[in-house]
Formats: C-alpha cells, sequence, structure tokens
C-alpha cells in the first residue's frame, strides 16, 4: 500500500503522482487529493495503482470496480471541464490550434446509453472488475437508459448460466436483445414481451423472437439497425454531430462518408448536398444504409462494403467534401494519403479518440488547417471525448 498526492492528469484524465520518485497513475482521483492505492502493475519507469480508500458519496456503488464510468467523482461540469482541458492541451502541444473550443453538454446526464453488455458468469449478471476475472454483480447503472435497466432484473429469466448479453434500446424503448452463450437456453421468449418493448431477441446469431434489427432515430432520419451494426450510444450528442456537420456543407457538395455504419451522419445531411457516398466494412450496416435511404426517401445517397483503405482507390467521382469517423485506431496511413492526394476543400473529421486524432491532425496539417473544433459529450462521467473536427485547405 502506498501514500500518493494526484498532481496532474494523464491523457486518458487519470490521476498522476510520484512514489519513490517513480511516476504512478492511479485512476478516478483528483489533483490534490492524497489517496492510499495498491500498486498493481510495475514497469520500469511507472507503476499502476488502484485506490483503497474509496469515497463512499460516490453516486455510483460500483463505480471503483467497473470500468464504464471514470468521472464520477466529479461533478458534471469538473468532468467536462477537465475533457476541454485535456484537448486544448494536447492541441497546443502539438500547434494545432490556438481559438476556442466549442463545448456541446449532454442534455442527460444520467440513463443516456442505448446499448450495454454484461457478462453472466453461474447464473450471476454483472460485469469484470477493471482488469480481472472477478464479476461484480448489478442490478442498474446509472448510464444506461431506463428500459435497459428494467430489462437487467429480469435477465435471470432465460437462463442462461455462463455467457455474454447485450442490450439495445431505441428512441421509442424498444430493446434488442443480443445473447452468445453455448448454454441450451429452453426459455420461452415470448414471455418478455409482458414487460418489455422487445424489437428482437437473437441468440448466438440466430433471431428467436420478432427482428434482428430496429429502428432508430437521430433528429427526423429514421435509422434501421441491425443488431450487429455499430449505432451511436447516445442520441442526442449524435445529434449535435449531425447539425455541426450541416453548418458546414452545402447544396454545390458531393460527400464522401467514410466508415458511413448504417449511414447516420451520410444520410442525416444528404437533402442539404448534391450526393453522399458511403464506405463501410460490416454487411449488415451496408444493407441498413441502402434500406436507410428508401426509408427517408433519399435518392442521392449510394453505399458500398468494403475496407475504406482497399474500396478509397476504386472511387471514381471526385469528392470535394470528406467525413471521416473512424473507429478508435483513427485514420491507416493509405487513407490519410488518399485524403492528401485528392485534396478535397472540405474535410470534416468526426473522432472517439484524441491521441489518433492529434496524430492523424498532425499529418494532415501539411495541406489543412483547423477551421472549428467541438468537443460533443456523448459519453458524459467516462474518459472518453467524442470530437468533431473541421478541416479547410490551406
Ligand atoms: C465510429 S463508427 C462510425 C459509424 C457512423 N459514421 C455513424 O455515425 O454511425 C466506425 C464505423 O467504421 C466501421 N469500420 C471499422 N473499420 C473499418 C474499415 N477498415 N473500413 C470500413 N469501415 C470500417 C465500423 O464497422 C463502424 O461502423
Amino acid at each position: 500500500m502506498v501514500k500518493v498526492k494526484i498532481e496532474r492528469y494523464s491523457n486518458q484524465l487519470e490521476g498522476i503522482g510520484y512514489v519513490g520518485g517513480k511516476i504512478i497513475f492511479i485512476p478516478k482521483t483528483k489533483i490534490g487529493d492524497v489517496v492510499e492505492a495498491e500498486i498493481t502493475e510495475e514497469k520500469s519507469n511507472y507503476y499502476r495503482g488502484r485506490i483503497t480508500d474509496d469515497n463512499s458519496k460516490i453516486d455510483c456503488p460500483y463505480f471503483y470496480d467497473c470500468g464504464g464510468c471514470h468521472l464520477r467523482n466529479f461533478t458534471y461540469d469538473e468532468s467536462l471541464n477537465l475533457k476541454e482541458n485535456s484537448i486544448k492541451q494536447l492541441l497546443k502541444k502539438n500547434n494545432l490550434f490556438d481559438k476556442d473550443i466549442i463545448v456541446h453538454e449532454n442534455i442527460n446526464h444520467y440513463n443516456y446509453r442505448n446499448k450495454i453488455s454484461l457478462k453472466i458468469v453461474n447464473s450471476k449478471v454483472g460485469f469484470y472488475q477493471e482488469k480481472t476475472n472477478h464479476l461484480v454483480e448489478i442490478d442498474n447503472c446509472l448510464i444506461a437508459k431506463d428500459a435497459i435497466n428494467d430489462f437487467i432484473k429480469d435477465i435471470y429469466k432465460i437462463g442462461i448460466k455462463n455467457g455474454l448479453i447485450t442490450i439495445r434500446c431505441n428512441y421509442n424503448d424498444e430493446l434488442l436483445i443480443v445473447i452468445s452463450t453455448e448454454d441450451e437456453i429452453k426459455y420461452d421468449f415470448n414471455e418478455l414481451k409482458e414487460d418489455h418493448k422487445i424489437a428482437g431477441v437473437i441468440l448466438n446469431d440466430k433471431t428467436v423472437l420478432n427482428d434482428n434489427y430496429f429502428i432508430d432515430k437521430i433528429n427526423e432520419t429514421l435509422f434501421k439497425v441491425s443488431y450487429n451494426s455499430f449505432f451511436q450510444v447516445n442520441n442526442a450528442p449524435a445529434a449535435t454531430i449531425v447539425d455541426i456537420i450541416s453548418k458546414n456543407v452545402d447544396k454545390n457538395d458531393d460527400v464522401l462518408d467514410l466508415y458511413c455504419g448504417v449511414g447516420t451522419l451520410g444520410l442525416s445531411i444528404a437533402n442539404k448536398v448534391n450526393l453522399v457516398l458511403g464506405i463501410e466494412i460490416i454487411p449488415n450496416a451496408i444493407e441498413n444504409a441502402l434500406f436507410n435511404s428508401r426509408l427517408n426517401k433519399i435518392e442521392n445517397a449510394n453505399f458500398i462494403l468494403g475496407d475504406v483503405s482497399k474500396s478509397i482507390d476504386k472511387i471514381n467521382n471526385d469528392f470535394n467534401a470528406v467525413i471521416v469517423d473512424p473507429p478508435r485506431a483513427g485514420l491507416d496511413n493509405k487513407t490519410k494519403s488518399f485524403i492528401l492526394d485528392k485534396f478535397p476543400e472540405k474535410l470534416i473529421y468526426v473522432s472517439c479518440n484524441p491521441i489518433t486524432l492529434v496524430r492523424d491532425l498532425e499529418e494532415l496539417k501539411t495541406k489543412y488547417s483547423i477551421k472549428s473544433f467541438d468537443i460533443v459529450d456523448m459519453f458524459s462521467f467516462s474518459h472518453h471525448i467524442e470530437s468533431v473536427v473541421i478541416l479547410e485547405r490551406k
């Protein structure tokens, strides 16, 4: 056990202090805290620790065990300031942007997530304590939507001994339940309909009740979302992202929507631009995106299945606007070279990982400057930061 004074924060917004001159990262602490911690990892140049004298005033009983929220020891406003400062520092350090960044608050600080995954071990439902295989049972998650929390108490009825369950919830509180397990399940899933609005149940990739998708909505655009398609986990901030993009496109734009998922961004702005072409690697998501064009009576959008880095070479049109919304790994070198080579007039980078975002902006800054930088608080009380960066040609 060590006693540590927290002096600053890491990029992951963990507290940083020192033990015998060596740096120690202790998550879920604040600058100025003097905490008792156990060392959980020792490397040649740093330690990682875990707080042992946890503060019982935190509103979630699972906070110190769960990997979902990292900043519940701060007020909401403090957590947002922390995210803003961390982005400002990153941008300043890399000489990328010195104007004001705009921060969009999440209108729902609680019960905003439309998807959670829970482990089931020996018929108990919960999550693994961070970096262990120790199951912590839960019956409620403060950031999950109410309809998801109402469902958690009924999971045991299904009779899964060991497995994984993902609960997704749309704007209308309909649930899509995705189960993977090696157990033989004899449950009549129709019973779930008595207490919940069930869009569908998928057991080991087979639909066992109703459909394998639901319809969700962002602003007024409807989206068919299959059980294995990506969809933004928080609808209100997703609408804010769409609004930011909308303000930066116009009717002359031919938009290439890379990593398009079910067409969320491209279809949301299709009525404002000349045309949209989306590329996405998950077959169901592309099937959804094509369906979603028809569902919303959009005639100027098309979508192709493929790995962005392999498909971009095959595109014939010259797109003057490119939206990229990659996974946490950010853009690969080939995609960055494609952008720098084609040199579209407008480049919109939506990112869920500031570290890879800044890495990519470093390379793109040879030809682009940042016109605006917005933080959209998609993942309140977690350390994750969603950014929307509008770039323009130098
Ligand atoms: C952060 S999500 C964004 C999705 C979409 N823009 C939206 O707003 O819902 C990233 C998407 O990229 C897709 N993806 C991941 N790697 C890819 C790749 N190499 N090529 C194409 N799509 C990829 C994922 O399946 C996911 O749908």
